[in-house]
């Protein structure tokens, strides 16, 4: 791949996803759209950085639907699709590189201290940036909004379906899976070739909840509260002095696409307790105690088999690592007088592989990255509701990379109003808008009555 060929898709980050031709460790490239008639018509355009998902080990800024073209023409400003080191060579260096903790976190820093040196050439204002990202993407922008370093670079965050409920890795936990890591690996890790890396890093990831309970299975390589460049949490206790601006987004099924994987149609009642346990633990009493979680009281689609308890597997997986934690933390973001908006897609796109999940494809679910399509306005053969809603979504994404607001003064849209200390205010995009009900994501339940992962383990 030749360096700095625009016209060439660069390669990614290693990963055992793609094909190693397909992967480099020279990996570090960020990717510009900038709307031309805008950028003629004046300096000072406004930055959307945007942060790929993949659980901190697969994933590049190529992945389908990251064509910025789109939303750079339709709001003006510049798009950047910007890569940074995955997996272990991300986030898990050996002992000798104890400073290299966070490494990821320090890619994605750098390459914003990049771009705004070059900003200006492509009529781009250094101090507009918005950094957005989808699922561990947007647990990155959580993660430069707690690294001093990384937040004065720039000036808004955006968070799309980020899994708050376990929140940054422990560093007690951290310690455990480099030493678990080190010790398998079957070379020296300064001679050992990527594949074996790689290797060794899938036994990582299909063991982590062993051996360590704190660093889970869903998400373990993650960043860390080091101290030092990381050195807050933002959990309850633990926030930087400067709040950014935020939109923090899910979708309504969250957890869908690991369900529908996992589990087939109709898949039998008798099995809901014995998972909820499995998964929640002591929790469970105080969950299947809720109005919320009762297979019986879901309702059954018209016209298909009965498949309620999938149904209720993931209302309850979205909202415990998903839904309710990120709303917990806008009331606490608010609390602290942090500006935050939160919103939550009823409506979206089946995005790559999420056809492959049968739950994902009837009754116009929303599972996990259905999202990516509608905000880059890249669907495939997009329905007059998709289109409706990605106008609506790149209006509101657009004002807020512009004022950080993302209430656009030109548009006929309901406005979207901040979330306060006592009460969210999530408005929804699709099936005709609206604020949605706090049920079970109200703070007496999920965060108080029910604690979430981060809470468990002391992030
Ligand atoms: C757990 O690690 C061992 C090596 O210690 C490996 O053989 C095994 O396949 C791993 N399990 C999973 C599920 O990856
Ligand atoms: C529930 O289990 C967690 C560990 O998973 C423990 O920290 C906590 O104290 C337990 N709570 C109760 C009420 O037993």
């Amino acid at each position: 791949m030749p360096d700095g060929d625009p016209a060439s898709p660069p390669p990614s980050c290693p990963q055992s996803s793609v094909d190693s031709s397909q992967y480099s460790e020279d990996c570090l490239f960020l990717i510009l759209y900038v709307p031309v008639a805008a950028a003629a018509s004046g300096n000072g355009l406004n930055t959307f950085a945007w942060i790929h998902g993949g659980s901190f080990y697969y994933g590049a800024a190529t992945n389908p639907g990251l064509d910025g073209s789109t939303f750079a023409l339709s709001t003006g400003s510049i798009v950047v699709t910007l890569q940074y080191r995955l997996g272990v060579l991300g986030f898990i260096p050996p002992h000798s590189q104890n400073g290299g903790i966070n490494l990821g976190v320090k890619d994605v820093t750098t390459a914003l201290s990049f771009l705004r040196s070059v900003l200006p050439s492509f009529h781009g204002n250094p101090d507009g940036i918005t950094v957005a990202g989808q699922s561990s993407g947007g647990m990155m922008v959580r993660a430069l909004m707690a690294a001093p370093t990384a937040a004065k670079l720039f000036k808004n965050g955006i968070i799309q379906s980020d899994p708050m409920d376990f929140n940054f890795l422990p560093i007690s936990a951290y310690n455990i899976l480099q030493s678990w890591f080190y010790s398998k690996l079957p070379c020296s890790p300064a001679t050992c070739p990527t594949s074996q890396l790689l290797s060794t890093q899938s036994y990582l990831l299909g063991n982590a909840s062993t051996i360590s309970p704190a660093a889970g299975s869903a998400e373990p390589i993650r960043p860390s509260v080091d101290g030092q460049f990381i050195t807050t949490s933002l959990s309850r206790n633990s926030y930087p002095s400067l709040l950014k601006p935020l939109l923090v987004t899910t979708v309504m099924d969250e957890a869908g696409f690991l369900i529908g994987e996992t589990l087939p149609l109709g898949f039998p009642e008798q099995n809901y307790v014995p998972i909820v346990q499995a998964t929640f633990g002591n929790r469970t009493a105080t969950i299947l105690a809720s109005p919320w979680y009762n297979v019986s009281s879901m309702k059954v689609v018209p016209g298909q088999p009965d498949d309620r308890t999938r149904e209720t597997l993931s209302v309850l997986g979205s909202d415990a690592t998903w839904r309710c934690p990120s709303w917990s933390f806008a009331r606490s973001y608010a609390a602290r007088g942090g500006n935050v908006y939160v919103g939550l897609f009823r409506r979206g796109a089946t995005y790559a592989g999420n056809d492959a999940s049968d739950f994902c494809t009837v009754g116009g679910r929303v599972c996990h990255q259905d999202d990516i399509y509608i905000t880059f306005g890249t669907t495939p053969s997009p329905t007059p509701d998709q289109q409706t809603l990605t106008a609506e979504i790149q209006a509101r994404w657009g004002a807020f990379v512009k004022t950080s607001n993302p209430n656009p003064s030109n548009a006929n849209l309901g406005e979207w109003c901040a979330t306060t200390s006592t009460a969210v205010k999530a408005i929804q995009f699709g099936l005709g808008g609206g604020i949605a009900a706090e049920d079970a994501c109200r703070r007496s339940f999920w965060g108080n009555a029910v604690l979430f992962d981060w809470q468990i383990y002391g992030v």
